[in-house]
């Protein structure tokens, strides 16, 4: 069923007393990626309900919240299809207040501690994860589901929601889901649609470094900027890579060597589309 509503979920949340209710927040523009998590919810709960929310508060001034895909009728088929019992999909006015200017001069936000923050995406995406955590924050309230589910694929999100629930006593199981990749390991993404033919190439630059970190690593090279500097060989001009990192993958914080708990993350953009990725160094 597809409800814009916050009454009507909390109606519906009602209903299910008793029952264990998994919520997987998306943007839409669903791909296989997205539907990982959801059939992760379904084996794991009795109810699920998938948000679609183009959440504005989350973009930056000169980023893409405008020309984000949105593709609510079919996002709805493919839940439907994956037997999702209820897909939100609210306005900015119903989750915000009509006429309410969306700053935090007139809105009450979560804001995660700045040395979550201060680092990989939240170093140029400035209040993006203080956007982040104040809506999923509301649709925990609104949903309040027993589990929520999130992909690796956004892993400082993800470290930084288990962070707010956790500070917050937020009574949820955050539960983690493996990055989906096509089979040229390519991390999928909705903004993979802005790529050209030729872009999708070019963006296969990222896994292949993460690849390449993480089999230098099995190989026994724990220095980290040992590690980094193995990139070189995959850049040239077609690339612009914001950033690389390895970082404990539970605390982000950085490491003196590379061990099993490490992360490697990257940030880059190709056709000036900004992509993101990273790959566990162990297991
Ligand atoms: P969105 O980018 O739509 O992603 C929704 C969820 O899908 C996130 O948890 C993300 O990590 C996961 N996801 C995306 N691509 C994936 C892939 N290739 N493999 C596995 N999981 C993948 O992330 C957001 O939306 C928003 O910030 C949100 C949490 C909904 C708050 O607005």
């Amino acid at each position: 069923m597809l409800l814009h509503t916050i009454k009507e979920v909390r109606e519906k949340r009602q209903e299910w007393k008793g029952l264990k209710v998994g919520l997987v927040p998306t943007m839409g523009a669903l791909h296989a990626g997205h539907l990982s998590l959801i059939k992760k919810a379904k084996e794991t709960c009795d109810k699920v309900i998938v948000s679609v929310f183009v959440n504005p508060i989350q973009f930056g001034p000169a980023e893409d919240f405008d020309k984000y895909p949105r593709t609510l009728e079919k996002d709805y088929e493919l839940c439907t299809k994956e037997g999702v019992d209820i897909v939100f999909a609210p306005s900015p006015n119903e989750m915000y207040g009509a006429g309410q200017k969306l700053s935090n001069d007139t809105l009450t936000y979560v804001c995660p501690p700045f040395f979550y923050v201060n680092k990989l995406c939240g170093k140029t995406r400035t209040g993006h994860f203080d956007g982040v955590c104040t809506v999923v924050l509301k649709l925990f309230n609104i949903a309040q589901p027993d589990f929520a589910f999130f992909g690796q694929k956004d892993a400082q999100q993800a470290v930084i929601i288990k962070k707010m629930v956790k500070d917050l006593n937020v009574p949820v199981e955050v539960i983690q889901c493996p990055i989906v990749r096509e089979e040229s390991g390519l991390a999928l993404s909705s903004r993979n649609k802005y790529l050209t033919e030729e872009g999708r190439k070019e963006a296969l630059v990222l896994s292949k470094i993460l690849n390449n970190i993480k089999s230098c690593y099995k190989k026994g090279i724990t220095d980290i900027d040992a590690l980094k500097e193995t990139a070189y060989g995959f850049l040239n001009e077609k690339h612009d890579l914001e950033y690389l990192e390895i970082l404990n993958k539970n605390t982000l914080e950085e490491q003196e060597k590379a061990d099993d708990d490490s992360i490697a993350l990257i940030a880059c953009r190709v056709e000036n589309v900004r992509l993101i990725d990273n790959m566990y160094l162990g297991g």
